[in-house]
């Protein structure tokens, strides 16, 4: 992992262009669909960038900033997070194979196995997240990927990386990890034998809750130009505006990731103590269960945790959340805004056992601690 020294640096001057006599700081936005050759004889050349869907030198930029910051050979850009993930998994999978996929995957990833791999003969099998080396017992000569996720989406299992990748290279099997809890600043899974990275990059790297982006950082050649194959054939392309904006996001995350972290951290550690809430899951939290692991693996937190409040009825859930006044209602995280959500009727697990009681997410932005702190003291003392 690189420090928050090295780090910092690296954000603010790599993928920037050459500096001369009036040239701007950041690459200027270019939007293209067709690009020119100066001469007929170059139309068919494949050593230089031939078409709008290909990119333009602001993806190049974010790019190279997705691969140094995960340590990485090179790095996919997608339209969106969900498709940073499914794209690269097609490019994995043929009918017939079978994937193994963490129960606390983010749902619309669960819901792509289920249904669409499904329909092109691929089975989905989904493993207890906090099943380390015994996946092993899962492996079958079929199985092509396993497909993790650290911690959980809402619930926050952490999965033990270094041991799911060292039994997956035993069977040939590939790995692919969603890491965007981390942002890639808290935890690199490839050099712990992980095999693509990918990030919703709408979150931290928006960090303005007002674009979609996603990337998929591969470890090694083979499996990067797979991937990339699978993604010219299904058309992929992004904006640049888009590209732009999470180019720009990209200077500032790790002041404003920091920021977050520390305010979640404060958070889950104040409502642990209150008698209404009865688990938070924040795996930086040290009663967490995998608190260790967590520690072992990752260098920091992130900014999104989960609590079971005490029981009560669904309406009374609803009506806290409906009394918080600085966390707006809606899906997603890592923006400047704090977020909350009511997780039960999204909660999709085969595993785990039932929740003792009602699941909130809280997402922190960048407001002050003690104010989101208040907000949350006075919207329980509504329903408790
Ligand atoms: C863990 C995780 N992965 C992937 C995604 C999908 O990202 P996007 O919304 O950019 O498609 C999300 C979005 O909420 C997410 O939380």
């Amino acid at each position: 992992m690189k420090t928050d020294a090295e780090l910092s640096t690296k954000l603010t001057h790599m993928g920037r262009p050459a500096a001369g006599l009036g040239t701007s700081v950041s690459h200027p936005l270019t939007r293209a669909s067709t690009l020119l050759f100066e001469k007929a004889e170059d139309l068919y050349r494949n050593d230089i960038r031939g078409y709008g869907r290909h990119g333009t030198a602001v993806h190049d930029a974010l790019a190279e900033l997705f691969t140094e910051l995960e340590s990485g050979f090179d790095t996919l850009l997608f339209s969106s997070g969900l498709a940073a993930l499914t794209g690269p998994i097609l490019s994995m999978v043929k009918p017939g194979d079978q994937i193994l996929l963490t129960d606390s995957a983010y749902g619309p990833t669960r819901s792509f196995c289920q249904t669409f791999l499904k329909r092109m003969g691929i089975e989905t099998l989904f493993y207890d997240p906090r099943i380390g080396s015994n996946i092993a017992h899962h492996i079958t000569d079929k199985t092509r990927l396993i497909l993790l996720e650290s911690p959980g989406s809402l619930t926050f299992e952490v999965q033990d990386i270094p041991a799911i990748a060292k039994v997956a290279k035993s069977h040939n099997v590939k790995t692919l990890i969603d890491n965007t809890w981390s942002a890639g600043i808290t935890l690199n899974p490839l050099p712990l034998g992980i095999d693509v990275s990918v990030h919703a990059a709408t979150k931290y790297f928006g960090g303005h809750s007002d674009v979609m982006y996603g990337a998929a950082v591969f470890a090694n050649e083979a499996d990067f130009k797979k991937a990339q194959q699978t993604a010219k054939q299904l058309g992929n392309a992004s904006s640049p505006d888009d590209a732009y904006q999470i180019l720009r996001g990209f200077r500032s995350v790790l002041p404003r990731f920091r920021q977050q972290e520390a305010t979640s951290l404060a958070l889950a550690e104040w409502l642990i103590t209150r008698d209404d809430v009865q688990h938070v899951l924040h795996p930086a939290v040290s009663d967490h269960p995998d608190h260790q692991l967590w520690k072992r693996d990752f260098t920091g937190g992130g900014c999104i945790f989960s609590v079971v409040l005490k029981p009560l009825p669904d309406k009374n859930v609803l009506e806290f959340i409906d009394a918080l006044k600085l966390f707006g209602i809606g899906y997603s995280y890592g923006g400047f805004e704090s977020l909350a959500i009511h997780c039960d009727p999204q909660l999709r697990r085969s595993h785990a056992d039932k929740l003792p009681g009602p699941l909130v997410r809280f997402a922190c932005g960048l407001e002050s601690m003690e104010d989101l702190k208040s907000d949350i003291e006075q919207a329980l003392a509504q329903v408790f």
